[in-house]
């Protein structure tokens, strides 16, 4: 889905998109469907969205993998650039990695790496982005996991991100300020995005530790 409002630049056409077979038969959005979400949240801005990357960060260990699922301008590229900008720099420029498919980023904790799978054509192609190196021993932050098909690690922590329109989101409070820079003229939030965690037991726990369910 693309985000209200929206347009597609020219490499992010539809049918660029089709997953071969082989990515059909590996992991989609919906294998952890039928796992409770372990967290859900509304955000109301991109700062939010920001703000919760910055979250995770703050718990992320050598190791871990985030796969951030949604569709086009959901909202994955601003929440990653909230994650890698608290382990990597405040003032650090985080540009999506669409051209590049990796970029990496030096943090005290690990490597970062932002990856950005929309273009790989073939699962081949996976491991020659260095994803063995980056599962090892650094944090990654995934765009368009499901390209990623069986070589997504088990342990990977699942966020999806969904544009909330109309009748689908929670009640829209009135602005307090004039400037209703959050929402459409008939109350909708053009912002709103609704954003569902899942992932094993193991995040259950280092989620609940750091206070964030
Ligand atoms: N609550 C929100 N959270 C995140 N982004 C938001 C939100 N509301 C509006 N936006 C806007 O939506 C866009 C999200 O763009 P972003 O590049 O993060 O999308 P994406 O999911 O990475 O898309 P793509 O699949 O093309 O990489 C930005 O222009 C951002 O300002
Ligand atoms: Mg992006």
């Amino acid at each position: 889905m693309t985000a209200p409002g929206r347009s597609l630049p020219p490499d992010r056409q539809p049918a660029d998109r089709q997953p071969t077979d082989r990515q059909a038969a590996g992991r989609r959005p919906g294998d952890l469907a039928g796992a409770p979400a372990l967290l859900e949240r509304h955000v109301r801005t991109p700062a939010e969205t920001a703000a919760l990357g910055a979250a995770l960060a703050a718990i992320a260990r050598p190791g871990d993998l985030f796969c951030l699922q949604g569709g086009l301008g959901s909202g994955k590229t601003v929440l990653a650039r909230g994650f890698v900008r608290a382990l990597a720099g405040a003032g650090i420029e985080v540009p999506s990695p669409t051209f590049n498919i990796v970029l990496t980023y030096p943090a005290a904790a690990a490597t970062l790496w932002h990856f950005d799978l929309y273009r790989v054509a073939d699962a081949d192609e996976l491991w020659e982005l260095g994803l063995e190196e980056a599962f090892a021993d650094g944090i990654s932050l995934v765009e368009w996991p499901e390209r990623l098909g069986d070589a997504a690690p088990a342990q990977a922590l699942w966020l999806e991100l969904r544009p909330v329109t109309g009748a689908a989101g929670p009640p829209v409070v009135a602005p307090d300020s004039m400037d209703g820079g959050n929402t459409g003229g008939d109350g909708m939030a053009a912002e709103l995005r609704q954003i569902i965690v899942r992932g094993g037991a193991a995040w259950a726990a280092r989620l609940r530790e750091a206070g964030l369910v």
